[in-house]
């Protein structure tokens, strides 16, 4: 789904100075500015040859500078990062948010006990989650900018309104959690012996249309409900509906990870680049794993059958429906068609093709879940140029 507007035409922001391309966001420049004045150092350093130089302070500029020296990126690995970046930053922003309000520090207690229904470790999963995010994304733009790349900077963006629910900062977000439709196909996609890299398509497993995965505020949620099993009363029933919500919106987000890391591997060039996508990319798959096992308890006794009195959606008893697409315990990859049907299955992550799980479907896909409700058409704009640089990206072997 592609409703954001947005122009294949139009120019975007670019790895590169281009003459058309919008200037980057003022923190970027600030960015830039810090770079380009390491840069000036280097020629300075240069012209004054290796005695004068010796005498300068400042050794972590020249650990930086031999990095970049080693080796440069070619413009295929400069995308990758570039969009695996912005990425992390999108996951980032996302995990702040649950994490101010479900974390194991997190400021929403009713919040906080309805995910506890889910696995009583959840605030601790979510604060861990969130530390890795925030680590992806501060490695990858501190790797790009010891290549000398220009690194991802997504903060003119941060423009959409936080919850008001108590815990939640009031700070500007990247992403909306506050009316989800959230994809649950992938539930039935990882049961499934189909693969939809080979045309396969999956039905959802839980219908969860415009429905919060965070607290709104404490008027629709009070921060001091208790989270009885199964909930009781309407505002508690709410609650627990919004913790599943964000269960299966878990899974989802770490799912797409566990693709788009997969496929951006196949078209990195340099061996260090492929390490680096390969090393977060498994880690995206840790986090998937778990998460696929907590939204299970959802929708299992003895928490299933909730059903959110403002919304309607509905989390059933999926082992109540019977068969192996619906079992909530089979939460490791059933073996599945790859590549060829002549071949014998494999448990494998799927999809790796651009056109299922790329940078682009990536994109598509949160803007399907309305991740990204109220943002610019600039912002479209932004992460779908990164997106397409990336999926154009090609392995160059010498
Ligand atoms: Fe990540
Ligand atoms: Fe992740």
């Amino acid at each position: 789904m592609t409703s954001n507007g947005s122009n294949s035409n139009e120019p975007f922001v670019s790895v590169g100075p281009s003459a058309d391309a919008p200037g980057p966001a003022p923190a970027e420049q600030d960015l830039e500015a810090k770079w380009r004045s390491v840069v000036g150092r280097r020629s300075f350093l240069k012209g004054m040859g290796l005695a004068g130089a010796a005498a300068l302070p400042g050794s972590a500029l020249f650990a930086s500078e031999a990095m970049a020296r080693s080796a440069a990126l070619t413009k295929g690995d400069v995308a990758i990062l570039r969009f695996l970046a912005a990425a992390e930053l999108i996951e980032s922003d996302l995990w702040q948010q649950y994490n101010e309000l479900g974390g194991v520090n997190g400021g929403n207690p009713a919040y906080m006990a309805a995910l506890s229904n889910l696995d009583s470790d959840m605030p601790q999963y979510i604060a861990d989650n969130t530390d890795d995010e925030l680590s992806h994304a501060a490695f990858l733009n501190a790797y790009l900018r010891s290549k000398g790349a220009q690194p991802v900077n997504l903060d003119e963006f941060r423009t959409l309104p936080s919850s008001k629910a108590t815990g939640a900062k009031q700070i500007g977000r990247l992403t909306n959690l506050q009316s989800l439709d959230v994809d649950t196909s992938w539930y039935v996609r990882y049961r499934s012996t189909q693969n939809p890299d080979l045309g396969a398509h999956f039905p959802q497993a839980v219908t969860i249309s415009r429905e919060p995965a965070i607290p709104l505020s404490d008027t629709d949620t009070p921060p001091g409900l208790p989270a009885p099993v199964p909930p009781v009363g309407t505002q508690e029933t709410r609650m627990q509906a919004i913790a599943n919500t964000a269960g299966f919106h878990f899974a989802f987000i770490e799912q797409g990870g566990s693709s788009l890391y997969s496929i951006m591997a196949l078209k990195a060039t340099s061996l260090e680049v492929l390490r680096i996508i390969v090393s977060i990319g498994g880690v995206e798959t840790n986090h998937f794993s778990l998460w696929h096992d907590k939204a299970g308890n959802a929708v299992a006794q003895p928490l299933a059958g909730v059903t959110d009195p403002e919304t309607g959606v509905t989390f059933p008893d999926l082992n109540a429906k019977g068969g192996e697409l619906n079992q909530t315990n089979l939460i490791l990859p059933e073996p599945c068609e790859f590549l060829h049907r002549s071949l014998p299955d494999c448990s494998i992550v799927r999809p790796t093709l651009d056109s299922s799980g790329g940078a682009v479907a990536a994109i598509d896909g949160f803007t399907a879940d309305r991740l990204f409700e109220g943002q610019s058409p600039k912002f479209f704009r932004t992460v779908r140029h990164l997106a397409r640089e990336a999926d154009a990206a090609e392995r160059r072997l010498h």
